[in-house]
């Protein structure tokens, strides 16, 4: 049976035919044997990207749940977080992207907002929250916050208003669908138990619909008075001085109120049917105009509509409407495990990149709290490949063009954890999948299997700090398990190592803030079709540089195309030794940068 918790979004943009590696040389990828390559051509005129201080940041997303406790119950704090500025600061980060704070009942772990200008109780007051964001500007760091306004909790006051009568001022806040009129038309849920969008709700004999769980009643942006309310909800945060927001699920905010039928409602169409739907532009043109145009900030939508077409339009910067948007077809790919292929990650980021070469910007990611860990789904977690692999796949985020999301752990090569049944699992989606194949009587085994790789609690487990009890994270019990690595697997021990991920992450970033060219440079592929090796130019004004990423646990030879000569020492290797050309001996998940000219 296939488990369905959030995995639409490896569903979403899946690419049509086109394949840029059409035609291009078949390559060797047996061990040890030199591959062919095609032959690079001369880089075209550099894209046209301005200069703007959100294209060259490195974003860190901290997941506060679990970054640190500071009062033994449990769960991460924002005076935890406060407590650990400094090794934010260490790592030359220069934003953090905070995942939701805001006052919630946890039934999604923040994602569902009962008070958008309160701060959870367990997280700490607004006096904390204060100090925090002083604490990160006073050492030069960005706050960009979670604004999530596709839908609310229902413990939220207009909910609870408009769910008490059809005549109260918040009624058309959210969707209704009389009871008189009967059966309302499908519409999908992806946490719901039963994957049904509408929740009958008896005070009002309405349905209510909810695209996540049925505690996540989707707002209604059909409403300007709702839209002023979110306007008014960013003006607060933006006033005390935040950088920018990431926009959750905001590709789902329009709906057409009339909700026309849609044959087959099912998780793999919920994209294609729900994304981008009427009036979304008009909305962030409004949002732009009202709000955003009045703060020098980042925005950054979660999603990108169902093409690259359609994602352009978000960040084309003549439409006014936001900074950049985040695609899950990169993390995507990584989870069709049984066929995932490097060419196909090659692929997709290719696509991507080709799609924005002459303007708008998008984000460069490989995990976050809704995927398994990066180096887990494509590196090697076990633990001869584990360092080298994580150190690829931070070079690999760090040299590509866009703005770079690391999600906190990472820059450790922090894995999968174990889960020893359900109880071990936190997260609705899992929960609810769970009480689905019950029902069903589905096949355990093959459940438990996909959850173990594809769980979002693999990334949610607490940050590892030392080799402590509870990795340092909390004097308490954690809310979810520590994974059982920590015992080597830590900061503090990465820390006192030069050769570890964390002291590669460090490098890596900062020969990024060195090198305009990592930042801006027009971005070319070579050797499209070879299965194993990675490799691309990043061009500026003259400058040129070399990423050679071997994505494989085995030695590989990778001939240098004619005419790329490297210059001086790598920028950036995770080996104590770089091979150099005419064919480069690369080991297992070996990552070098090459300065070309
Ligand atoms: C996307 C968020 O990243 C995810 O964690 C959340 O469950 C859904 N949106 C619903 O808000
Ligand atoms: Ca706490």
């Amino acid at each position: 049976m296939k488990v369905r918790y959030y995995s639409f979004f490896a569903s979403l943009n899946r690419p049509a035919v086109a394949l840029l590696l059409a035609g291009l040389a078949a390559s060797c990828n047996q061990a040890g044997k030199t591959e062919t390559t095609t032959t690079a051509t001369t880089p075209a005129a550099t894209a046209s990207n301005k200069a703007d201080w959100w294209k060259e940041t490195v974003v860190y997303q901290l997941y506060p749940r679990s970054f640190q406790d500071s009062n033994g119950d449990g769960v991460g704090d924002l005076k935890g977080i406060t407590s650990r500025l400094d090794y934010l600061k260490s790592l030359g980060v220069g934003t953090v992207w905070l995942n939701p704070i805001y006052a919630s009942p946890n039934d999604d772990n923040g994602y569902d907002i009962s008070d958008y200008r309160a701060i959870m109780p367990e997280f700490g007051t607004m006096q904390d929250f204060d100090a925090l964001l002083q604490g990160m500007h006073g050492r030069g760091l960005k706050l960009v916050m979670d604004l999530v306004v596709n839908h609310s909790s229902d413990e939220h006051a207009w909910f609870k208003s408009a769910r008490a009568s059809r005549t109260s001022p918040y009624r058309d806040f959210y969707y209704w669908w009389p009871a008189e009129k009967g059966t309302p038309p499908a519409r999908y849920s992806t946490f719901d138990v039963k994957h049904d969008a509408w929740q009958y709700d008896a005070p009002t004999k309405s349905y209510y619909l909810h695209y996540f769980s049925k505690k996540q009643p989707d707002l209604n942006w059909n409403n300007p008075k709702l839209r002023q309310e979110v306007y008014k909800i960013m003006r607060f945060w933006l006033d005390k001085g935040i950088d920018g927001f990431r926009m959750d699920a905001f590709q789902f905010v329009a709906k057409d109120p009339s909700f026309p039928p849609i044959p087959n409602v099912t998780e793999s169409n919920f994209a294609n049917s729900y994304n981008h739907g009427p009036r979304l532009h008009d909305y962030l043109q409004e949002m732009n105009r009202e709000v955003l145009s009045h703060y020098n900030v980042m925005t950054v939508a979660e999603g990108a509509g169902r093409n690259v077409t359609e994602a352009m339009l978000f960040v084309d910067p003549a439409r006014k409407e936001l900074n950049m948007t985040y695609h899950f077809e990169g993390v995507g790919v990584g989870n069709n495990a049984d066929t995932y292929q490097l060419t196909d990650l090659k692929r997709v980021f290719t696509k991507w990149d080709s799609a924005f070469a002459q303007k708008g910007w998008q984000a460069i990611d490989l995990g976050n709290h809704d995927q398994p860990r990066m180096v887990s789904k494509f590196g090697d977690d076990r633990p001869a490949f584990r360092a080298p692999s994580a150190k690829l796949l931070n070079t690999f985020l760090l040299t590509m063009r866009g703005t770079p999301y690391c999600y906190n752990g990472d820059e450790l090569g922090m894995t999968n954890s174990k889960f020893n049944g359900i109880a071990d699992y936190r997260d609705v989606a899992a929960r609810n999948a769970y009480t689905l194949l019950k029902q069903q009587k589905g096949d355990e085994k093959a459940f438990f299997h996909t959850l173990a790789r594809f769980s979002r609690d693999n990334s949610r487990t607490p940050f590892q700090w030392d080799d402590s009890a509870q990795a340092g994270f909390t004097t308490g019990t954690p809310w979810l398990n520590v994974n059982p690595n920590y015992v080597t697997l830590n900061r503090a021990a990465e820390e006192k190592d030069s050769s570890s991920v964390l002291h590669h992450f460090r490098r890596a970033i900062a020969v990024r803030k060195q090198h305009k060219v990592l930042v801006y440079g027009q971005y070319q592929l070579l050797d499209a079709a070879n299965p194993n090796i990675y490799a691309y130019t990043r061009t500026l004004n003259g400058e040129q540089v070399l990423v050679v990423l071997n994505f494989s646990s085995a030695p590989r030879t990778w001939a240098l195309p004619a005419g790329l000569t490297p210059t001086g020492q790598p920028w950036l290797n995770n080996y104590p030794t770089a091979p150099t050309g005419p064919a480069l001996a690369l080991q297992p998940w070996q990552a070098v940068v090459y300065r070309l000219r």
